[in-house]
């Protein structure tokens, strides 16, 4: 009874086959139109949630979050039915909310989801009468959801279990069953109960700093929000400011380190006031995660989820978190309306982060930050199609996942950074902080952005550039020809002293590694790729001690020439490195590296079956391809 097309296109009508429903309640129309937004099923043009209210337990013992969640609604003209995202929900019952509270129920269906587009999940069909403007939805979760991870006590370092959420790009649907579009805003607040000595968290108003000992913590968000910034965390968890407006969240082993690393949370927040406005969101905290986070840092409002492996010891790490706060303007404030149009937000906070690292530690560290990921740049688009080169890319029919390459990040960042080199700063930065105050709290797309930037900045100099070269920045493949290129001359420097090394004319003793910075250790590494022997390894170790280096991202290129090598100690730190941590910058390329070698596929499968309890379901999923092992998951549902 499938009817699905292969690849459902923009704009494609589906007809589902039903699985739940009601039965004493009447059939209702169960074609679903991928609408605007071709990753969500949600009618949002004809009617939108304004607000939400979550009243949820979260459940360690079943990995689950229950109870229900309220919709406030708003229809422009009267709405037949309210189509909603979900992905393996339990719903248990829906009802309208009359004005006094008293609930009538609604007939409703959870359509199949669409086996070819699996990670969509499956619409949820609500019949809407006349007059409903307050809904309930009673609900469980799965516990295999993708956007939470379920941690037990073995796998934390207080021996208590841990609780965070992933909703970027499309996951809020696998916890909640809302409108999983950036195109909708919408102010929530949440009455959240845990176990009582746990301390839940959210990206919103109202963050504990003591754990409440009957384990119920209430939030609200007043600002309007997109789902992907929906973000809950839940754990031994214990606070420590870092000034005014600003603090960290970590559980009690990490706390101070935490918040001895970024002590400057407060002078940043303060830069990028300077830079490009006043800070919209009253507080800026950071969560501090377990190692399984599979990311480096999520933006999520008011509270910023990040990795603990940048707590290097010496805030070297630190571009992170400015990433992170600058999204606070460029993603959170101004946010892309669908994942197409991605480089709105990560383009915009790539630029943005650099500039508050100028700000902070100077002209060398930025521009060197800004070499690296330009170099990594042009060394993925040798990869990449065509189609994936383009900042503006068309993703119906494909897995949103899909978008995050170097392509949104830092072709974005170069678009940008050619508009200051012909506009001057001054100019660009005046542009930027009307963009922040024009939109702000708004959703917008690529076209909307050109648009604003036709009407607003291109007239201050007519002949600075013109429509053709940005829409060939958007619109095209490849960097165009006259892009503005960040060149650090440290690099040259570091260039010289590895060939020098490598063609036996200086002592590695000789390279004067104490004055570098973690870029020049990068670049010395990363140009080191497939021209050394394990003894050159054991040299340097022994000149270095590169395999016990605290720092993740020198150690991450430490171990990709330990795997081409095949040094022991190498090897063996790799080992330890991928049982403990599970972001997904470093895994998914270490198996990667592992499974191309002659000798690593099998010890990596091994390895990765032993590691699989602690990780995340995302690092799952790109282990297993990297590897190319079927998905245990996969298997079951077959
Ligand atoms: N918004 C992203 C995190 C993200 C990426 C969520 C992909 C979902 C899919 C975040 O702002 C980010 O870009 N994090 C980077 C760090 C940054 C310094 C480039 C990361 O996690 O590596
Ligand atoms: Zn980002």
């Amino acid at each position: 009874m499938k009817k699905f097309p292969a690849a459902p296109m923009l704009g494609a009508v589906l007809v589902v086959m039903l699985t739940a429903c009601d039965p004493a309640i009447e059939p209702i129309d169960t074609t679903v139109d991928l609408g605007a937004d071709p990753h969500s099923y949600a009618n949002y043009e004809q009617v939108r949630i304004e607000h939400l209210a979550l009243a949820l337990t979260a459940d360690f013992s079943d990995r689950t979050l229950s109870g229900h969640v309220t919709l406030d609604l708003a229809q422009d003209d009267l709405a037949e039915r309210l189509v909603l995202d979900t992905w393996r929900l339990d719903v248990r019952d829906i009802n309208r909310v009359g004005p006094d509270g008293e609930l009538k129920p609604l007939s409703w269906r959870l359509a199949d989801s669409d086996p070819e587009n699996e990670y969509l999940g499956a619409p949820l069909i609500i019949a809407m009468e006349r007059g409903v403007d307050r809904i309930r939805i009673d609900y469980t979760t799965s516990p295999d959801a993708f956007g939470l991870q379920w941690l037990d006590g073995q796998q934390t370092t207080s021996g208590e279990p841990f609780l965070f959420s992933q909703s970027q790009p499309i996951f809020a649907r696998t916890w909640v069953p809302l409108q999983d579009t950036p195109a909708v805003r919408y102010t929530f607040d949440a009455e959240i109960t845990v176990p009582s000595d746990l301390m839940a968290v959210m990206g919103a108003a109202g963050n504990p700093t003591e754990i409440q000992s009957d384990g119920v913590y209430e939030f609200n968000m007043p600002q309007p929000i997109p789902s992907y910034l929906m973000a809950i965390g839940v754990g031994k968890l214990e606070f420590e400011p870092t000034g005014p407006r600003s603090g960290v969240y970590a559980e009690p082993s990490l706390v101070d380190a935490a918040a001895e690393e970024f002590s400057e949370l407060e002078a940043m927040i303060d830069a990028g006031e300077a830079l490009y406005g006043p800070y919209r969101w009253d507080r800026y905290d950071l969560l501090i995660l377990p190692p399984s986070f599979p990311f480096g840092g999520m933006e999520n409002p008011r509270l910023s989820f990040i990795t603990p492996t940048v707590i290097a010891g010496d805030k070297s790490l630190t571009a992170l978190i400015a990433h992170e706060l600058a999204h606070s303007w460029s993603g959170n404030l101004v946010t892309n309306s669908a994942w197409q149009d991605l480089w709105l937000n990560e383009g915009f906070t790539t630029y943005f982060e650099n500039r508050i690292v100028e700000a902070l530690y100077g002209p060398e560290r930025a521009e060197m930050e800004a070499t690296l990921d330009r170099i990594g740049l042009q060394e993925e688009l040798k990869e990449l199609d065509e189609a994936e080169q383009v900042l503006a890319r068309d993703l119906s029919g494909q897995d949103p996942e899909q978008a995050f390459n170097g392509v949104p990040y830092d072709k974005g960042r170069l678009f940008l950074l050619w508009l200051e080199d012909r506009f001057g700063r001054e100019t660009l930065d005046a542009f930027l902080r009307q963009y922040f105050d024009h939109f702000a709290f708004e959703s917008i797309d690529t076209e909307e952005f050109i648009a604003y930037l036709e009407a607003n900045l291109l007239p201050q100099d007519p002949d600075a550039v013109s429509m053709e070269q940005v829409r060939e920045w958007i619109f095209e493949p490849g960097l165009p020809g006259y892009a503005v290129l960040p060149a650090s001359g440290a690099f040259d420097q570091v260039d010289e002293w590895r060939r020098q090394w490598l063609d036996g004319e200086i002592e590695l003793s000789e390279i004067p590694v104490d004055e570098w910075t973690v870029s020049e250790w990068r670049h010395f590494l990363l140009k080191l790729g497939d021209r050394l022997d394990a003894e050159q390894m054991a040299a340097m170790d022994a000149e270095f001690g590169l395999t016990g280096t605290g720092n993740v991202e020198i150690l991450y290129l430490w171990l990709v020439r330990a795997i081409e090598t095949r040094y022991e100690p190498g090897i063996e730190r790799l080992e330890d490195f991928l049982l403990e941590v599970g972001r997904n910058k470093f895994t998914r390329p270490l198996y990667e590296e592992l499974a191309a070698t002659d000798w690593g596929r099998e010890w990596a499968i091994d390895v990765y079956q032993r590691a699989k309890p602690g990780y995340h379901p995302l690092t799952r999923q790109a282990a297993e391809r990297a590897l190319g092992i079927a998905s245990q998951e996969n298997v079951e549902q077959r």
